[in-house]
């Protein structure tokens, strides 16, 4: 599962110019597996800059090992509004700040990033955009679309904004803002020509007769699923009946493998399961990026050995051999940032809390919303009674390296690829 080495193109090189050297604001952008979660972690690794990393959900916090908005800023789950924002004592953490990193932002609403920005000018106490601090965001708004939760919400979104995606923020209407856009264009997850147009037809709804033929070529109703396959569902019960289901096929005993866990862990951030049931046999997938590089977040395997704390579980190797990786135990932390109490100008991070837990979960099936960011070989997607969000399929598609590693439940068709028509406006008029 050794992964190649990292290419540093002119895009990388220039987005990064742009972000150091210039320190511009900067919306980073690109088809899904162009490289932007590598290039944010890239930019954190190599920069002099005093950055905080952040993101709109706890799963993604975690995956570039940054704290989620709402905790950074001490945001309640319930929406504020601009009054109730409010003066922090500790405000010299906001202040000390130099660039403030969001990714996946396609997932953040256009409201907190408002709040964002007026949190900032009265917590840095400097009336401009975002308390004058850098800002640089990245993701691909065809993906999925943030949350609006109830209709009094939609509501009110429909009163005060465009629409919900970051990009009708009112912060952008400031003369004072500006914001270079930045495109990768390299595709890294995926090289088949002929799949890269057809997953680009998918993200701009512009699919056609033949294109829907070829993508339902792999439409295969008598497949069985074999090793290593994983489903990508629209719904999450559909999810949790697939891997029941599986488990308990399995005519084995289970055994329960208890997290540790200690300080302030939210069980709703919980990065695995606190009590994962594991059986000889089950399907899993790692959720974790390997230090030692012999697994990474996606890679599917199976339990072939259970210990009293750590288990064994075979992976494809790249030549397609079996391999077998010893698995224990990982911890996860909740970070905070914190002004250093040694340099006050310095900024630096506190463990509030640690989960200790295998890095698994169980893997026949996973929504198509927890695989946003991954990368898989071989996927089934099941659709069900079809797509209902914008980018839905467009994500589900795009995980996978190759077009024969994907097999269809379901035929998709025409309403199947959703895509919203402000996302398309938006990016005709910046980068078409
Ligand atoms: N510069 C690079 N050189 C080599 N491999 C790369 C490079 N950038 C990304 N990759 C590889 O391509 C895959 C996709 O990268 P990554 O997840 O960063 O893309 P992404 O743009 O964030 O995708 P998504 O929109 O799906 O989140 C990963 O397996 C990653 O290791
Ligand atoms: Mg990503």
């Amino acid at each position: 599962m050794d992964k190649p080495p990292l290419e540093l193109s002119r895009d990388f090189e220039q987005a990064l110019h742009l972000i150091e050297d210039e320190g511009r604001n900067v919306f980073v952008t690109g088809r899904a597996g162009t490289g932007k979660s590598t290039l944010l972690q890239l930019f954190r690794r190599t920069t002099r800059k005093k950055v905080a990393v952040v993101a709109p959900t706890g799963i993604a916090a975690l995956n570039v090992g940054g704290q989620t908005i709402h905790s950074f800023f001490g945001f309640p789950a319930k929406p504020l509004t601009k009054q109730e924002l409010k003066k922090r004592r500790d405000r010299k953490l906001y202040k000390n700040l130099e660039v403030l990193v969001i990714d996946e932002i396609s997932m953040v609403r256009a409201d907190l990033l408002d709040n964002i920005d007026h949190f900032l000018r009265l917590n840095r106490e400097v009336p401009a955009p975002f308390g004058g601090l850098q800002v640089v965001f990245f993701g691909d708004v065809f993906q999925l679309p943030p949350v609006v939760a109830n209709d009094i919400e939609a509501m009110r979104f429909q009163l005060e904004y465009q629409s919900p995606y970051f990009f009708s923020a009112h912060v952008f209407d400031d003369p004072l803002f500006s914001m270079d856009m930045m495109e990768l264009n390299k595709v890294y997850r995926q090289d088949n020509r002929n799949f890269l147009r057809l997953l680009e037809a998918v993200r701009l709804n512009r699919v056609d007769y033949d294109d829907l033929d070829d993508l339902n070529s792999r439409y295969l109703p008598q497949f069985e699923a074999e090793d290593y396959y994983i489903t990508l569902s629209a719904r999450n019960a559909t999810v949790d009946r697939i891997n029941d289901a599986e488990l308990s096929r399995i005519p084995l005993e289970e055994q329960v493998y208890p997290a540790k866990i200690s300080g302030q862990f939210n069980p709703r951030l919980y990065p695995a399961d606190p009590l994962m049931k594991l059986k000889l046999g089950a399907q899993v997938m790692f959720v974790k990026n390997d230090p030692d590089r012999r697994f990474v977040n996606g890679t599917i395997g199976k339990i072939v050995g259970m210990g009293k704390d750590a288990v064994t579980v075979q992976v494809e190797g790249p030549d397609g051999s079996p391999q077998k990786i010893e698995a224990s135990p990982v911890e996860w932390e909740i970070l905070k940032y914190k002004p250093s109490e040694k340099d006050p100008s310095a900024i630096e991070t506190e463990v509030l809390g640690t989960f200790a837990q295998l890095p698994l979960r169980l893997a026949w099936a996973i929504t198509i919303h927890k695989s946003q960011g991954k990368t898989f070989d071989k996927v089934i997607i099941d659709m069900g009674r079809g797509a209902f969000e914008h980018g839905q399929t467009y994500v589900a598609l795009s995980r996978c390296r190759s077009l024969g590693g994907i097999v269809l439940k379901q035929k998709l068709r025409h309403q199947d690829i959703l895509t919203d028509q402000r996302v398309v406006e938006f990016y005709e008029a910046h980068f078409r």
